[in-house]
């Protein structure tokens, strides 16, 4: 069954909507543990709009389950990763002006570039992944690049909005997680999953974590993040195929 990375950025932009120190982002990583997350996902950004750089520090401390680092393959946050050793790096785009990491990283654009920041992570112990759109070019650039795992990004599939659409994204997730599982990558899966939808993936075989934010912040806001969290596992083993147990 894929394991569930819970992103808990959100937590931290309603902290920011006041500048204050509450909702606290650790705590909410501390409850999501305890709901059955299997790891947790942050997002240092540039701007530091969400989660800053005390909330890494302090949930590379405290947190008891694979902390993944969302992050721009900027000199800045690779020297801050390197310190802070996560288990995993993501490397995603990062745009200024967008609401939330807005579709995949170009690796066949940049893959120079990204393969020092990739060189430089994975010196430091770290797993290194780069989220992208399920495109076989881009999924061989990142095994060229040096990247350990790809990120699918999922947001294809979430913003489809007719029945041929939603079977047209599935059937290019499904084909990318096979070419990536066949260059010996690990693969994951993220963006726009919710409660409604995640199963349609979930249900596809080969992704070995999915990385969900905004939905399960959502709706613990309702019910509380162990509580949340919860309800998303129980979603995800329900539809897990069975070639994954
Ligand atoms: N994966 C990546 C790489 C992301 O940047 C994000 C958004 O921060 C997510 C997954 C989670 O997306 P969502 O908040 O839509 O679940």
């Amino acid at each position: 069954m894929a394991l569930l990375s819970v992103n808990i950025d959100h937590v931290a932009t309603v902290r920011e909507a006041r500048r204050t120190d509450e909702p606290d982002p650790v705590w909410a990583a501390v409850q999501a543990e305890l709901g059955g997350a299997d790891g947790i996902t942050f997002h240092l950004r540039e701007d530091r709009r969400h989660i800053n750089d005390r909330d890494a520090r302090v949930l590379k401390e405290t947190c008891g389950v694979r902390l993944n680092m969302e992050m721009a393959a900027t000199d800045e946050v690779v020297d801050i990763a390197c310190g802070l050793k996560p288990e995993q790096c993501t490397l995603v785009p990062e745009r200024r002006e967008e609401l939330t990491t807005e579709g995949g990283l170009d690796v066949l654009g940049h893959r120079d570039r990204l393969g020092d920041a990739v060189a430089r992570l994975k010196d430091s112990g770290i797993l290194v992944s780069a989220f992208i759109e399920p495109s076989r070019d881009q999924i061989e650039a990142s095994k060229d690049a040096g990247f350990d795992a790809v990120e699918l990004w999922t947001g294809g599939f979430a913003h489809a909005r007719c029945a041929d659409d939603v079977a047209c994204s599935l059937s290019l997730l499904q084909s990318g997680v096979e070419t990536g599982l066949r260059l010996g990558l690990v693969v994951h899966g993220g963006h726009g999953l919710t409660y409604r939808n995640v199963s349609r993936v979930a249900s596809l075989p080969g992704f070995s974590e999915f990385n969900i934010g905004h939905s399960i912040v959502s709706r613990a806001v309702l019910v509380g993040m162990r509580e949340s969290v919860g309800q998303m596992k129980s979603i995800l083993e329900r539809c897990a195929p069975r070639e994954n147990g």
